[in-house]
């Protein structure tokens, strides 16, 4: 198993930064693991990447912007793969606040981040960045009840947090670079692993869910565990309406997954 790296830092459309890594899935594939800057007047990031690879988010980091002058670190959820960073990044940006919710802010008390360096909205809220306002959304998937996705009004990017994620063969640069059955499958897998309670969810109600979503048009959605993706949006609301009629995806137990490692020790007599 490849231990992860990061690639190099790059503008993935106006204003906006992408730092990514690739966790390896044993078996299934590599999941993309994202965190962005968004290079607003109050310049704001959006996640902080794993915790294995702090160093080099940090250092990729103040490639891109002097981290005294981050005001805003929004935190789309909770989950190590999130949050890696974080302690490090506040040393570094005194100035700035993390953006979360109530429970946010409860789960991060627990890891004694203080509340004066966190900032409450809830979704439907916005949150004024100088040049633009960030607005705080409800995606329709998502594994942890503080996730907030956040739209660009400037850029019109979504920044989507856990929802559209993918399973992928091998790193992609860009979503459309993926074959489409591939895409469709990989992001099926995703949900299924990640938000498993989608099985249980009619289709209407879904749809209900996307459609705040949908309705804002977004010109790039810029997903935590997906390649950016432009123009593909209904591919990417259909993608997850399949996944409804996945089963939750259960892994191997433990003598299961040696197997197919090749872990297995070979009996003896
Ligand atoms: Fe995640």
């Amino acid at each position: 198993m490849n231990p992860p790296t990061l690639l190099p830092a790059r503008r993935v459309g106006p204003d906006t930064d992408l730092f990514s890594t690739h966790a390896t899935l044993p078996g299934l594939g590599v999941l993309p693991i994202n965190a962005y800057l968004i290079h607003a007047r109050e310049p704001v990031l959006v996640d902080t990447g794993i915790g294995a690879l702090e160093d080099d988010f940090v250092a990729s980091l103040a490639e891109r912007i002097d981290p005294a002058d981050l005001r805003w670190i929004w935190l789309t959820h909770a989950d190590p793969d999130h949050l890696g960073a974080l302690r490090a990044v506040l040393d570094m940006a005194p100035r700035a606040r993390v953006v979360t919710n109530y429970l946010g802010v409860g789960k991060l008390g627990l890891l004694q981040v203080p509340p004066e360096r966190t900032w409450m909205i809830n979704p439907g809220q916005t949150l004024d960045v100088g040049d633009r306002h960030l607005q705080a959304l409800r995606p329709p998937v998502y594994d942890a009840p503080e996730t907030m996705a956040l739209f660009d009004t400037r850029t019109r990017h979504l920044f989507s947090s856990d929802c559209f994620g993918a399973v992928l063969a091998e790193p992609a640069l860009a979503a459309a670079d993926v074959a489409s059955a591939d895409l469709r499958e990989g992001m099926a897998l995703w949900a299924s692993i990640d938000s498993p309670w989608l099985a249980q969810v009619e289709h209407e109600a879904l749809a209900a869910a996307c459609r705040p979503l949908q309705d804002l048009r977004p010109a790039r959605v810029l997903g935590s565990h997906l390649p950016p993706a432009a123009n593909l949006d209904p591919f990417l609301y259909a993608a997850i309406d399949s996944a409804r009629l996945r089963s939750p995806f259960v892994g191997p137990d433990q003598q299961a997954f040696e197997q197919a490692m090749g872990l297995a020790q070979p009996a003896t007599a």
